[in-house]
């Protein structure tokens, strides 16, 4: 079963180190996390699985990568400068400043309704470049990776001989200074863009479109989120962003936030080529382009079919790689219970977690929200005992359960059945696992059967894409658990009859059944089921 609350997911991050908090050591940045040696390896696997699905596998798609830093101008005509804005309003009571859409006249700090007038905050972090910070050194981080695309499109068709249709593919980090930034990494200030710019002839754009919306879904199902799990929501006229015609977006059904965006599939007409043009009058614009006197450029295609000079028109589909990881986290997550629990010990965890939702209950220095939070969780948790016994690790990890004394109690009392009688399993496809292979010795004090898996290890990894690992740093069963939490399809442990015929056994996270087989055939074994 999928995870059913976002906490969940951030206790995993947080105990396994997939994610930090930016600079926690100083109280950390809002919005802002960094990548755990876990997270590092999921996310690089979910982009390299978009770049060879959208890049390698299609052949009519070029790669990009633009700075981060591009002249202001991109931004004026791009039209960020004007509309990239989003309504802020503040409280006239506790001063806290909301994004207007999403507090329904309320401010959730205190509860007052009387908010200033919403007004347009501009989303684009600024920075100066070079050692003067004066008007000629105004830059900005770039809100979206798109228009390193567009202004490229030049250089790019100039280069590569392409003709149309094609597109032009680009991963990297994007800026936006989110009002409320929440929902750990879905709604974030510093994230990671796959974009895609799909050029086509004008006219045959309702067609890429839905063959977009078809190719793009199939990727999500070949990462592990099925289609049941993505509603496909066609934005109202109103709601669409400056430069669209019509925009899909895919919503996941995340833990917690319920169906949420997690890629957009814009058709953007000629809009954008349009905008950074010069000499627009002369170009038949459908689109209403910003009036551009600075571009050098026309970015127009030379189509031979009709003989003349046009402007593409462009679908785009766009993901944010820390939603995605979101998404692929919650689907292959899973609490299994291996064993039932004696009665007696799960009778100790509910007295235990009782008495921490009263002291919860009791406690006047945390916030209303955050007790109610607590308390709601906690009760869901006690009526699905002992089933829902694993969810205590989430629980502690809240806001506010670390200023309850008696949570240390909790989970001294649940971390016992949780670890004896329960397993945590992210069923990930294999080939988007941090690890791929852990390989063990029974013994961690047998040379033996060390320098054979320490040598396995090795003959596995050498000339393999994607990670293998040592470990003896704990019994067998609980080596299993920890990889089994952090997603590793397989486990291989070298055992005495290795020493003697030169096989081990090969552990299937999802089965859990073992198949014995020679040390040899492992990697092709592995390699064949990524
Ligand atoms: N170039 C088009 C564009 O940027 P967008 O809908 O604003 O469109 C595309 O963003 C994707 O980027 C979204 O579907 C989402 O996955 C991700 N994204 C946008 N803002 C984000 C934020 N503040 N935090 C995390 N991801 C974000």
């Amino acid at each position: 079963m999928p995870a059913t609350t976002l906490d969940q997911l951030v206790s995993l991050c947080k105990r396994r180190g997939f994610v930090f908090p930016s600079s926690e050591i100083y109280g950390g940045l809002q919005g802002v996390f960094d990548w755990g040696p876990l997270g590092v390896e999921l996310k690089n696997n979910i982009i390299s699985s978009w770049w060879r699905t959208n890049v390698y596998e299609r052949d009519d798609m070029e790669g990009l990568d633009a700075a981060i830093l591009m002249n202001r101008l991109t931004w004026r005509y791009s039209g960020h400068e004007e509309t990239f804005n989003d309504p802020l309003v503040d409280c006239r009571d506790c001063k806290s400043r909301w994004r207007a859409d999403h507090i329904r006249g309320r401010c959730p700090n205190c509860g007052s309704t009387n908010l200033t007038e919403p007004r347009p905050f501009n989303m684009m972090f600024k920075t100066a470049v070079g050692p003067v910070a004066d008007a000629d050194s105004f830059a900005y981080l770039r809100p979206e990776t798109a228009q390193g695309i567009f202004v490229n499109f030049g250089n790019v068709l100039a280069t590569s001989s392409r003709k149309l249709p094609f597109g032009i593919a680009q991963v990297g980090k994007a800026f936006r200074n989110e009002i409320n930034p929440r929902n750990f990494l879905f709604r974030v200030r510093e994230f990671e863009q796959m974009e895609i710019e799909y050029f086509v002839i004008p006219g045959t754009e309702d067609e890429w479109h839905q063959r977009w919306l078809e190719d793009r879904l199939a990727w999500w199902e070949s990462i592990g989120i099925p289609r049941a799990r993505i509603k496909i929501y066609d934005v109202p006229p109103d709601e669409l962003a400056h430069y669209s015609k019509r925009t899909f977006d895919l919503m996941y059904d995340y833990p917690t936030l319920g169906h949420e965006e997690v890629e957009g599939i814009a058709s953007r007409t000629d809009y954008d080529l349009g905008s950074h043009s010069r000499d627009q009058e002369t170009l038949n614009l459908t689109a209403r382009a910003n009036p551009n006197r600075d571009s050098t450029a026309r970015l127009t295609y030379y189509d031979p079919e009709s003989r003349r000079h046009i402007v593409p028109f462009v679908i785009e589909p766009s993901a944010g790689v820390g939603r995605c990881f979101l998404a692929v986290l919650a689907e292959a997550y899973d609490e299994q219970m291996v064993k039932a629990p004696p009665s007696e010990r799960v009778h100790a965890v509910a007295d235990a977690l009782e008495a921490f939702l009263k002291s919860v209950g009791r406690n006047e220095k945390l916030a209303s929200e955050t007790r109610d939070a607590l308390v709601e969780r906690g009760q869901a948790i006690l009526r699905g005992l002992p089933e829902a016994m694993p969810q205590i690790e989430a629980l502690l990890a809240m806001p506010g359960a670390d200023q309850i004394e008696i949570g240390k109690k909790l989970r001294g009392q649940a971390q016992g059945p949780i670890d004896e009688y329960f397993r945590t399993v992210l069923h990930l496809k294999p080939h988007l696992a941090p690890i791929r292979v852990a390989v063990f010795p029974l013994k961690r004090n047998h040379e033996g059967l060390v320098a054979m898996a320490r040598e396995l290890r090795t003959s596995i990894q050498s000339g393999s894409f994607f990670r293998t690992v040592y470990d003896d740093t704990g019994a067998i069963g609980k080596l299993y658990r920890r990889q089994d939490e952090i997603g590793t399809p397989y486990c291989v442990t070298v055992d005495f009859q290795s020493l003697e015929d030169g096989t081990v056994t090969v552990r299937d996270r999802d089965t859990m059944q073992q198949v014995r087989m020679p040390a040899s055939e492992v990697r092709g074994y592995v390699t064949g089921r990524g």
